[in-house]
């Protein structure tokens, strides 16, 4: 992408409240975000907490309380959303249903009074790139959901927007389809340039699709980084929480080095890499994913019990007792035999420096 293509979209401090007085709080509030051209950009978060609305005030459905909105330095405030080079996939797909495959993919040319033979050609290349060439004569209901998501896809792809906003597109499909969908929309949007801005609550759906994630909650940003910031160095609890699973040891910050910060856990001395603002004193959490945790039997120098085991085919899944709380671990590629017993008394290790180390906000 050179730096003047066209897609860049700048969210500035923008926000949202429904209603006035003093019981309404903001749906959307404060959020800044630079989204570059031809980049996918993933809203994460659990329901309520306002993607939609931000979506929808970029789409021009909803206009902002707070903030602006800028497409290529251009301020879409009073810019109704027919006049903005933007298409939207809908949860719902939104097919006229009245309408064949073909006049739905048709539709919006049709109304921008394309010539006869470029919307032929654009419909056509539209149907053939989502796999809908054979049932240009069907109806919506003649389709199943997967057919009706890729037809809601090829109607939005086929007016060549800036910028494509998608709603949760694959929340009705099941979950071998939503994969196989997800694959289509990325190498879709990757081929097209085009910069789009996806929500979802599917976490795995965002770590698979995103250049960079956006995690919500309550109508602000948490974090907003590549799928491995997220997952390796979450800016909070909530966001290792809500990407991915951890377990939380509880510790105070010890002295703050170059080596990382010092804490005991389980019994010993580490040194974690920390959070920026924890300072040495500050009640902190450690977090480990499950796949960062081994466990080894061991009867005199335990630190903890296994409490269960689940065989999963690639991991095994653990929870261990110890007096820091309930530990989850995961070991890869398990041989059955060497599947722990429940009661076992286990040693627990972990590579210190990828553990990470974050400000404990309960106190
Ligand atoms: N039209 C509306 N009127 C009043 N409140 C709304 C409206 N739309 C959304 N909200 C509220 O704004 C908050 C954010 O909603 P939404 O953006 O739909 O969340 P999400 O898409 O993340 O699930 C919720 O508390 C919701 O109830
Ligand atoms: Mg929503």
């Amino acid at each position: 992408m050179t730096a003047d293509a066209p897609g860049r979209l700048s969210l500035r401090e923008l926000g949202k409240t429904f209603g006035s007085g003093p019981g309404s709080v903001p749906a959307v509030e404060g959020v800044d975000l630079e989204i570059e051209s031809g980049e996918f950009i993933t809203l994460l978060g659990p329901s309520g907490c306002g993607k939609t609305t931000t979506l929808r005030m970029v789409a021009g459905f909803e206009d902002p309380t707070a903030g602006r909105i800028l497409l290529d330095r251009s301020d879409l405030d009073g810019v109704p959303p027919n006049k903005r080079p933007m298409a939207m996939v809908f949860q719902s797909y939104a097919l006229f249903p009245h309408l064949t495959v073909y006049d739905n993919v048709a539709y919006g040319l049709r109304l921008k009074r394309a010539r006869r033979a470029t919307l032929d050609d654009s419909v056509q290349v539209a149907l053939t790139t989502m796999n809908l060439a054979g049932l240009a004569d069907r109806m919506p209901h003649q389709l199943s959901g997967g057919q009706q998501q890729r037809v809601a896809l090829a109607r939005a792809m086929v007016m060549q927007p800036t910028v494509m906003l998608f709603d949760e597109p694959l929340s009705n499909l099941d979950a071998k389809l939503r994969a196989q969908m997800r694959l289509e929309i990325r190498v879709l949007a990757r081929r097209m340039g085009i910069t789009s801005l996806y929500v979802t609550h599917d976490q795995e759906e965002a770590m698979s699709l995103s250049d960079r994630i956006v995690i919500m909650n309550r109508g602000k940003v948490e974090q907003v980084g590549t799928p491995p910031e997220i997952y390796l160095r979450p800016a909070s609890v909530f966001v290792a929480d809500f990407i991915g699973r951890a377990s939380f040891l509880p510790c105070t910050a010890g002295a703050v080095t170059s080596q990382g910060t010092a804490v005991r856990v389980l019994g010993r001395e580490v040194f974690a890499p920390s959070r920026s603002e924890i300072a040495s004193g500050d009640p902190a959490l450690l977090m480990l994913r499950p796949e960062w945790i081994a466990l080894a039997p061991s009867q005199e120098k335990a630190d903890g019990v296994v409490l269960s085991s689940s065989y999963l085919g690639t991991t095994v899944e653990y929870e261990v007792e110890t007096l820091a709380g309930i530990l989850t671990a995961s070991v890869p590629s398990p041989a059955p035999e060497t599947i722990l017993d429940d009661g076992c008394r286990v040693g627990i290790t972990f590579d210190e420096a990828r553990s990470y180390l974050l400000p404990d906000v309960t106190g």
